[in-house]
């Protein structure tokens, strides 16, 4: 897709649905045999791809626009699972199937494949599963039927993906477990397990879960994903006449780490409307107008809940006065693709300069970006990302692979394009 150069960056917009609360709320409604109701879904490649795998476990999955009705078991033994590109939707899956009294398995695409799963196979093992793997830890995943039992575990990558999908598996182990977390992750399943009234409880680090449960159904309206939401803040913020308003956002405090980052580099953005959903969600209205920025640090602690629009702060700090420096954010290596070599390679392209660390990035400000062709490795975040800092270049850039943004956000490019049209 071309992009070309926005003297302006207006507009009013909804966001689809969160994908992270999505995958969670379905794969919980399908661990219990009454009926539940999520709506705002989102309509994802990501979020088909949970779907997918659910109804192929026997789930009855029945969608109407945006809202879904879902009655989980009786759940039916099924082989080759496929998560596509949904690294969310392959480690959840696993803490249910690894508890299953039958076999099964789930793989995904390209990227999927090279993804680390060690980081879930350890702690499902030492709960009794039987997992083989790829010679790299890594899909496709083999269930051999097992009963799992509860155990005490202490977090040793800082993933959300990681705690849900032990938490899934403790649902359904004997027993009681508890998940001990160090560095806070996203917490939309425990809000969920609240709502649902399951028996978990959460006492400061630890998440304490009874086993065998009789799950129970619930009704939840999903908020407007604070990541989609990121790309148009930070396009309206780069621009130098932008105003941009987006309805219903979620802003869980676990997620909305670029939102504190761009108010410490002096952005100016409102928030209006604070509410909360069923779950405890937090959702509010946000508008971000053009702003002049400043280089700012962001370190280990802030990473999980910034983790995925570190792209995103890249282009922030390619406009802002000053230097900003990420660290602490090896993660990125293991996302989609590796996304600190796609940050460095494509923005270079784009004509700034970006310095690559082990586990981050520094970036001196006051840049200006060319323009120029450019790649999205297939990776949804980086795709849309480059095309919003391609709205701020001095001449058109042509973006590789930009239709990947469907992975997590469908409307993306045709909001883009009305966004030029004004
Ligand atoms: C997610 C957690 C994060 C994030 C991913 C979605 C989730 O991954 O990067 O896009 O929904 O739990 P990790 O848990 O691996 O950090």
């Amino acid at each position: 897709m071309e992009i070309r150069p926005l003297k302006s960056f207006k507009a009013d917009l909804d966001v689809p649905g969160d994908k992270s609360i999505f995958h969670r709320a379905a794969i919980l409604a399908a661990l219990s045999d009454k009926t539940s109701i999520i709506k705002n879904i989102p309509l994802s490649q990501d979020a088909n791809s949970t779907i997918r795998c659910l109804r192929a476990l026997g789930a009855r999955i029945d969608i109407s626009e945006k809202d879904c009705r879902i009655t989980g078991l009786p759940a039916k033994p099924a082989y080759e699972l496929n998560a596509g590109n949904s690294g969310t939707s392959l480690r959840l899956l696993s803490g249910v199937l690894a508890a299953q009294p039958f076999a099964s398995s789930i793989t995904g695409d390209e990227s999927l494949l090279k993804r680390p799963m060690r980081r879930i196979i350890e702690p499902l093992t030492e709960m009794g599963a039987k997992i083989s793997h790829s010679s790299n830890y890594g899909p496709p995943l083999k269930f051999y039927p097992a009963r799992l039992t509860g155990i005490n575990y202490t977090q040793r990558t800082a993933s959300a993906q990681v705690k849900s999908c032990f938490l899934f598996a403790a649902l359904i182990a004997e027993g009681k477990s508890s998940y001990i977390e160090k560095k806070p992750t996203r917490d939309h399943l425990e809000k969920l397990l609240v709502l649902s009234k399951a028996a978990a409880v959460k006492r400061g680090e630890e998440i304490e879960v009874v086993g065998s449960q009789a799950m129970n159904n619930f009704s939840v309206t999903i908020p407007g994903d604070f990541s989609s939401a990121s790309f148009f803040i930070l396009g309206a913020i780069i621009s130098q006449n932008g105003k941009v308003t987006i309805k219903n956002v979620g802003v869980n405090p676990l997620r909305i780490g670029l939102l504190k980052a761009l108010k410490r580099m002096g952005a100016n953005i409102e928030i209006s409307c604070m509410r909360k959903n069923e779950a405890d969600e937090p959702i509010c209205d946000i508008t971000a107008y053009s702003s002049k920025l400043r280089g700012i640090s962001i370190g280990d602690q802030d990473i999980p809940s910034i983790i995925d629009e570190l792209p995103l702060l890249a282009v922030a700090a390619i406009f802002a006065r000053g230097q900003t420096k990420v660290t602490g954010a090896s993660e990125l290596r293991v996302k989609e693709c590796d996304r600190i070599k796609a940050i460095t390679r494509e923005f270079t392209k784009l004509g700034a300069f970006i310095k690559e660390l082990p586990d981050g990035f520094e970036i001196e400000g006051e840049q200006t970006l060319k323009g120029g062709i450019v790649d999205s490795h297939g990776d949804h975040r980086i795709a849309m990302s480059l095309a919003i800092a391609a709205t701020r270049a001095e001449s058109a850039s042509f973006i590789r692979g930009l239709e990947c943004s469907e992975v997590s956000f469908p409307e993306f490019q045709k909001t883009l394009k009305s966004i030029s049209c004004r």
